[in-house]
């Protein structure tokens, strides 16, 4: 009888894996019978010898005999599922064994067929059924994966809230009693008209904790998004320039060097000056603060096409930032300890630090990515590759 053939778009790269030379010449035969077109067929007698195939060439699909001399069973079938999970497996086996056919399911076959029990239209067909089922499993297992993904983001964003919220209120109770002390700390400096240097020494004490105190707050609030912005067209390259002023004894203190590559025709960008300042300094003093003393601090601006790669690796919304026009980078760039890869993931988490024995509150990073989300920009911190250090890039979009 001519049974219909199951339609594949592809050519076959079928690799049969059979110790019993029947047994294979029989498949072979059947695949080479058939209308459909196999452009690869090749054949292993044990596993090992199948193992080795499967590194040299991409099989679609392997039609598998689960007792080999060199292995038995589901051991068989595991090794090479997990080997090259991609790969579409079809059992083939002597006899048939309810348990075993379903568990070579869960182990990773897509189809069991019993020797001598089809013909070469059933053959085809379960080839056939086993690939789109390989490849829907591919689907669902991306799919899931996006889904993962997007929990976790939510995830993070609710969490983000709630700090903001937090951080918000906490910041709103402190900046009253800040006040108080600081006038408090002003008339008692001028009161106290005392020569002893305790006094004074505890009054100066008191003013650089309340300045400190105050910088967290002024963080906490920019972080909860509470200040508002006033943006305007501006030229980087001088933004850069005053961050740069406002730290320079911090450059001095550890002697750093500081090696500018500015290119100063990229147009301007459409900011918030003190915003933006406030984001290099961020970025500039992290940088110091990994440096080692007598270190290089690099500062790079320059325009970039938009690519599709440079949007996927950013993960930019390629209609935003439209592939063919053009981005206004800022690179911060240090030659200090780098960042251990396990801590890359959360450098962007408020309070997140590695610096608390030194000061760090862990909000740097933080309040620069909330900045730039507002300016719709892009923060992205990673390692330099080619030597020790950080790159902090930022990215901007040309005024329009
Ligand atoms: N250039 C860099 N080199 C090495 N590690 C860095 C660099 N920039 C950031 N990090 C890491 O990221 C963490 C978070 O940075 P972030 O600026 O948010 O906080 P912080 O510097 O620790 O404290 P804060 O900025 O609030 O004073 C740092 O503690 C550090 O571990
Ligand atoms: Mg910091």
């Amino acid at each position: 009888m001519n049974q219909p053939q199951p339609k594949f778009t592809q050519p076959l790269k079928v690799l049969v894996v059979e110790d019993n030379a029947i047994d294979r010449r029989i498949l072979e035969t059947m695949l080479h019978e058939s209308s459909h077109p196999v452009s690869l067929l090749k054949s292993a007698e044990t596993l090992a010898g199948a193992l080795q195939l499967l590194a040299q060439h991409p099989f679609d699909v392997v039609i598998l005999d689960l007792n080999l001399p060199d292995s038995e069973g589901k051991n068989t079938l595991m090794s090479l599922s997990s080997k090259y999970p991609q790969v579409t497996i079809v059992i083939n086996t002597g006899a048939y064994e309810d348990e075993l056919g379903l568990h070579t399911l869960s182990y990773g076959a897509q189809d069991f067929l019993v020797k001598g029990k089809y013909t070469a239209y059933m053959l085809h067909k379960a080839l056939y059924y086993a690939l789109e089922r390989k490849r829907l499993e591919r689907e669902l297992t991306a799919a899931y994966q996006r889904l993962q993904e997007t929990q976790a983001h939510l995830l993070q964003m609710e969490k983000m809230k709630v700090v903001g919220a937090l951080a918000s209120g906490i910041a709103h109770e402190i900046k009253n009693p800040l006040a108080s002390i600081s006038y408090g700390a002003a008339y008692l400096h001028e009161q106290v008209h005392s020569s002893d240097a305790k006094i004074q020494s505890v009054l100066a004490n008191i003013k650089e904790a309340v300045r400190k105190a105050n910088g967290i707050v002024t963080d906490l609030l920019n972080f909860a998004g509470e200040t508002s912005l006033r943006k305007g067209p501006e030229n980087l390259n001088e933004v850069i320039e005053k961050s740069l002023s406002l730290i320079h004894h911090e450059l001095e203190k550890k002697h750093i060097q500081v090696v500018k590559k500015i290119d100063q025709g990229i147009p301007h960008v459409h900011i918030d000056r003190n915003r933006i300042e406030q984001v290099l300094i961020n970025l500039m003093l992290n940088a110091i603060q990994a440096s080692p003393q007598g270190g290089t601090l690099e500062l790079k601006t320059y325009c970039q096409g938009i690519t599709e790669g440079f949007c996927a690796r950013y993960s930019l919304d390629k209609a935003r930032f439209g592939a063919g026009t053009t981005a206004i980078i800022c690179d911060v760039e240090d030659n200090g300890t780098g960042i251990l890869p396990e801590h890359l993931q959360k450098v962007f988490e408020p309070f997140f630090t590695t610096r608390h024995a030194s000061g760090g509150v862990g909000l740097g990073l933080s309040v620069t990515k909330n900045i730039m989300d507002n300016h719709n920009g892009i923060v992205a911190i990673e390692n330099i590759t080619d030597h020790s250090g950080v790159r902090a890039r930022l990215v901007f979009q040309p005024c329009p």
